[in-house]
C-alpha cells in the first residue's frame, strides 16, 4: 500500500535518497528542508520534479516551522504514515573544548530537533492507531569514539530516547525504530560544522591527542576514498523498514559495511542481554 512518508533534512546525503528511492516506489513523499527558497532552492526543485513529491520548508531547530509543517501535511494528506527523522549536523573536537552553547547547537538540531518533529506528529499518529518513525542516530551512538564525543553524545540520547519510546508506544499502533549508519562519504563531511569552539584547549592536550587526531584522519579519508561504502544503502534500510511486517521492526538497523559484521554481531549480543536485563526485573515483557 503507498504510504504517506516524511522525511526530514531531505537537501541532500540520505535524506535526498530517500527521497527518491520513495518516490521510485510509488509513495506520496514530502521531502522537508530548511531554506527552501534560499540555499536549498536548487535541492528543492530537484526533489520537487520527482513524481509523487512535494517539498515542505521544515527547520527542525524552529518550533513554528515544524508545527506549521505537520498541520499543513496533515491538511492535505490526513495523514502521515512514515515519519523520517534524517536532519542532523556534525561537530568535531576535543569535548574540554567545547562550550556549552555550542553542544547546545549540535543537540538543537540532532535531539531536540527529533523531538519537535515526534511530538507534533505521535499524536495524529496514536488517534490514527498506526504509524513508523524511523530515527537515523549512528553507529556512534552506540560507541563512542574520540574527538567527537558532542556529536556522539547526541546520537547516544536519540538511542536512549527511542529505545525507551519504543516501548511506551507498543499498543499504540506506532513503531519507533533506529537506523544505525557507519562512516558514508556525503555532504555532512564538506558543510560547516558544530566544533570545538574553545581556543587553545586541543593543544594543551599535546602530541599524544595530535597523534590520535592524526591517526583517525588517515582512517576516515581511507575509508571514504578506498572502502567509499555506498549512502544508498541507507535509503534502501529505511525502504526495508517501511516494506516491513507491522510488529517485526526491529528496533536497531546498524548498517556499518567497513565494521564487516561486528555491527551487526554488537547489536545481536547487546539486544539478547537488554532483553534478559529488564526481564530480570520482572518489569515489562518485551
Ligand atoms: N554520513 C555519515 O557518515 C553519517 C553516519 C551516521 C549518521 N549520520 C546521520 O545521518 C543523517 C543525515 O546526514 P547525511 O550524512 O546525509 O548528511 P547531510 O548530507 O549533511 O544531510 C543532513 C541534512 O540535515 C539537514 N539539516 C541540518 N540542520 C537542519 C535543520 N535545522 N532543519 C532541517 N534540516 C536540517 C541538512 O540541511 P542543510 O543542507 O540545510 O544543512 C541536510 O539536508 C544525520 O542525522 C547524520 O547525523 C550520517
Amino acid at each position: 500500500m503507498k504510504k504517506v512518508i516524511l522525511i526530514t533534512g531531505s537537501s541532500t546525503g540520505f535524506g535526498a535518497l530517500m527521497v527518491r528511492t520513495f518516490a521510485k516506489e510509488g509513495h506520496m513523499v514530502i521531502a522537508t528542508m530548511r531554506n527552501v527558497k534560499s540555499k536549498n532552492a536548487q535541492f528543492a526543485e530537484a526533489l520537487g520534479a520527482l513524481p509523487n513529491t512535494e517539498v515542505v520548508d521544515l527547520d527542525v531547530t524552529d518550533d513554528a516551522s515544524v508545527k506549521n509543517a505537520v498541520k499543513a501535511v496533515y491538511a492535505k494528506h490526513g495523514k502521515i504514515d512514515v515519519l523520517i527523522n534524517n536532519a542532523g549536523i556534525y561537530g568535531g573536537g576535543v569535548l574540554e573544548g567545547y562550550t556549552l552553547p555550542q553542544i547546545q547547537k549540535l543537540f538543537d538540531v540532532n535531539v531536540w530537533g527529533v523531538l519537535r518533529v515526534n511530538n507534533e506528529v505521535l499524536p495524529l499518529m496514536r488517534a490514527a492507531k498506526d504509524g513508523l518513525i524511523v530515527t537515523v542516530s549512528s553507529q556512534v551512538g552506540r560507541i563512542s569514539l574520540p574527538l567527537q564525543a558532542a556529536y556522539n553524545a547526541s546520537k547516544f540520547a536519540l538511542e536512549g530516547f527511542i529505545e525507551g519510546s519504543h516501548t511506551e508506544l507498543m499498543g499504540q499502533g506506532v513503531e519507533s525504530v533506529l537506523i544505525e549508519p557507519g562512516g558514508f562519504m556525503t555532504e555532512i563531511i564538506s558543510k560547516a560544522h558544530v566544533n570545538a569552539d574553545r581556543a587553545g584547549i586541543h593543544e594543551e592536550y599535546g602530541a599524544k591527542l595530535a597523534e590520535i587526531q592524526q591517526h583517525m584522519q588517515e582512517v576516515f579519508t581511507k575509508l571514504f576514498t578506498e572502502a567509499a561504502p555506498d549512502p544508498q544503502l541507507i535509503a534502501d534500510a529505511a525502504l526495508r523498514l517501511v516494506n516491513t511486517e507491522k510488529g517485526k521492526r526491529p528496533l536497531r538497523t546498524p548498517v556499518d559495511p567497513s565494521s564487516k559484521g561486528i555491527d551487526v554481531e554488537y547489536n545481536n549480543v547487546t539486544e539478547e542481554i537488554r532483553k534478559r536485563w529488564i526481564s530480570a526485573y520482572g518489569l515489562v515483557k518485551i
